[in-house]
């Protein structure tokens, strides 16, 4: 039995087999996640920053980092999206993507378990990166994004981070005296606030950084903010290194 011939009570059983789930997804009128803590993620969140993403992207490829169970990936793919790579750590939620997306008869969504630190081993670049979600939950979220920058975007990248602290963005000068302190304690200087433990019950939260920093690291691994799609949501183009010293400096596999 393949999962398009399922029946909305098969769909159930292996939904519940499957969970937890932290997309609530809408699969032949099963709810994968109906009482997800951000209510009805991330569709709710989509709806904010939706506009942003070209309605059109025939012909166009994209990879989905850290796709989770695909609601992304799907969505690229409605909007026409030639070829739609997902990837993530986590095989759970790889499971969930590839059930989902048969169920959607969407099969072709390619789903992988690669770590965004070894996206270069897909060697390939994308002309839309998703890297929605992510950055905080990595204990090196630089080297991510300059490794993304190096190896996988082709042109645009639509980013997301959990945003802690000061909205406030102020110019960042090109340098400081050493005897300068003030502009560190300033709301809108980047910062990045560091989690030893737990955030909201999750381990893997480990960086909450304020939007100055958001950007700033935007900026420094080569990409330039075409559009603030939403609170916490960026999009993004590829763009030169500014002071054009090579950034990502961890080996392709
Ligand atoms: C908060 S969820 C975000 C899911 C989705 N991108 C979204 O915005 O709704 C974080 C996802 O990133 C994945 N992830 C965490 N570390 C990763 C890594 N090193 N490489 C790829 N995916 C990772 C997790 O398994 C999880 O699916």
């Amino acid at each position: 039995m393949t999962a398009a011939s399922m029946t909305p009570q098969e769909v159930r059983e292996q939904v519940e087999r499957l969970g937890p789930w932290f997309h609530n997804l809408e699969l032949m009128g099963v709810r994968t996640a109906p009482d997800h803590f951000l209510g009805d993620y991330p569709a709710m969140k989509f709806r904010n920053f939706a506009h942003a993403i070209p309605a059109d992207l025939s012909g166009k490829s994209v990879l989905d980092v850290g796709c989770n169970a695909g609601f992304y990936s799907m969505e690229m793919k409605r909007r026409g999206a030639g070829r739609v790579v997902g990837i993530d750590s986590e095989d759970l939620y790889l499971e969930q993507a590839r059930f989902a997306t048969a169920v959607n008869g969407m099969t072709d969504i390619e789903f992988h378990k690669i770590s965004v630190y070894d996206v270069a081993s897909l060697g390939e670049k994308f002309d839309f990166v998703i890297f929605m979600g992510v950055l905080y939950h990595l204990r090196h979220p630089l080297l991510a994004l300059d490794l993304l920058r190096e190896h996988a975007v082709g042109d645009l990248m639509l980013f997301q981070s959990m945003l802690r602290g000061s909205r406030e963005v102020e110019p960042v000068a090109a340098d400081y005296d050493f005897q300068e302190e003030e502009h560190f304690d300033r709301p809108g200087y980047p910062k990045m606030h560091f989690i030893e433990h737990r955030y909201a019950h999750d381990p893997t939260n480990w960086w909450a950084p304020n939007r100055a920093c958001a950007e700033a690291m935007l900026r420094s691994s080569g990409f330039e903010i075409v559009q603030q799609a939403e609170d916490e949501v960026f999009l993004c183009r590829r763009a030169e290194i500014m002071d054009g010293e090579p950034r990502a400096a961890y080996p392709a596999r």
